[in-house]
């Protein structure tokens, strides 16, 4: 099989158990993509990524073009060999983090100039430059520069958006043609909160050949049934064939519908946030470990869950630990967090070869209401 081969080997209603063959291995899919901005997924080290079963994880090209610089980490063999992290790697391309975080950015048709959030110097990240950042950082799926649209645009600025943001991929994808190594390339739909829109976005890219293809611009202020809405609506319009991915979501509940909706890969920088700030989630829902409740709870985090952090310890201590401010908290949280949202993903490829995905669907809504 060649690299970048997706493979559907079940389906239930929309959704789908597959398998994405990248440079560094396979992905099954559904897949969560614990978010790995600087090179390192927060808190924890890639053996224990490993310990939880974690196939593939995300890194910027905007922090690490940044610093220390994606030519200093070519020079080391590529953010794997850096990193020591020999699974896959999917990079975003810089166009969202620019908009998120840099102040004086500027958009034109050849790129985005935008001063570092770091020291205020100036950059530009034109679509032949974020391949090429892409390219020294070696990772084994790399995006298409796009501008994430804010919410609340209007209909004349979100269409002229989308069409730049296609001719943006088309030239990324110039600069990398289909083949052209190891590394992936997929293309990402925008369009806003306009379903025409979406459709003419996602229309355009399927002309452009792309190893798979993102929904963007969601989770970016809306309320859920809107993101919902366009997610139900946009999803089927992705080509069935290619690996799908939703950008930035989110909930274990989100993902669950995402999976629905015919959704493959996700990220998420709620997991890892959510731990350092003791926000756990268990097979029962959502808790806050600081709550004077678990003082003096013997029990483990999660009864149902088989991590490090629920085998060894209890809430009492996760509790004290948070309280005190120690970095292990953020350690043994951030296990949990990932290895939970690592297993509403596998059991939910499990649902779907099963053909059980609507009854597990079902338990989720029970356990989580948005
Ligand atoms: N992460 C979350 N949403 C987006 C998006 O719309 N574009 C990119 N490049 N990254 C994202
Ligand atoms: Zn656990």
């Amino acid at each position: 099989m060649n690299i970048g081969t997706f493979t559907i080997q079940h389906t239930d209603g929309a959704a789908r158990a597959g398998e994405l063959l990248t440079a560094h291995g396979v992905i099954p899919t559904p897949i969560f993509m614990p978010v790995g901005t600087q090179g390192s997924v927060k808190a924890v080290c890639p053996q224990d990524l490993k310990d939880l079963g974690a196939r593939i994880i995300l890194g910027n090209t905007y922090h690490l073009y940044l610093r220390p610089g994606d030519e200093m980490i070519a020079r080391r063999g590529g953010l794997h060999r850096f990193m020591h992290w020999d699974r896959p790697i999917l990079t975003d391309s810089g166009g969202f983090q620019v908009f998120s975080l840099s102040a004086l950015r500027k958009l034109s048709e050849d790129g985005v100039a935008f001063s570092s959030h770091i020291d205020g110097s100036k950059h530009f990240f034109t679509p032949e430059k974020a391949i090429s950042i892409q390219r020294n950082l070696g990772s084994d799926i790399m995006m298409v520069l796009d501008e994430c649209v804010p919410y609340g645009a209007d209909y004349q600025y979100t269409r002229k958006s989308l069409e730049r943001t296609t001719r943006w991929a088309a030239r990324c994808r110039a600069a990398y043609p289909q083949g052209g190594g190891e590394q992936l390339l997929f293309g990402i739909g925008q369009g806003g909160f306009f379903k025409d829109l979406r459709e003419e976005s996602i229309r355009q890219l399927r002309d452009i050949p792309f190893d798979g293809y993102a929904l963007g611009g969601l989770s970016v202020g809306e309320s859920k049934a809107e993101m919902m809405d366009i997610l139900y609506h946009s999803a089927p319009l992705l080509p069935v064939e290619k690996a799908r991915y939703l950008m930035g979501v989110g909930t274990p509940l989100d993902i669950v519908r995402g999976i629905d909706a015919g959704i493959d890969m996700f990220d998420c920088v709620l997991p890892t946030r959510n731990a350092r700030n003791g926000t756990l989630f268990t097979s029962e829902g959502k808790l806050n470990i600081k709550r004077a409740e678990f003082a003096e709870d013997d029990s483990p985090l999660d009864p149902q869950c088989s991590c490090y952090t629920c085998r060894n310890f209890s809430r009492a201590y996760l509790r004290h630990l948070y309280q005190a401010r120690e970095i292990l908290s953020y350690r043994l949280n951030t296990i949990h967090n990932l290895s939970y949202f690592l297993s509403v993903v596998t059991a939910a490829r499990q649902a779907i070869q099963d053909g059980a995905f609507q009854s597990f669907k079902s338990q989720m809504e029970s356990i989580y209401d948005t």
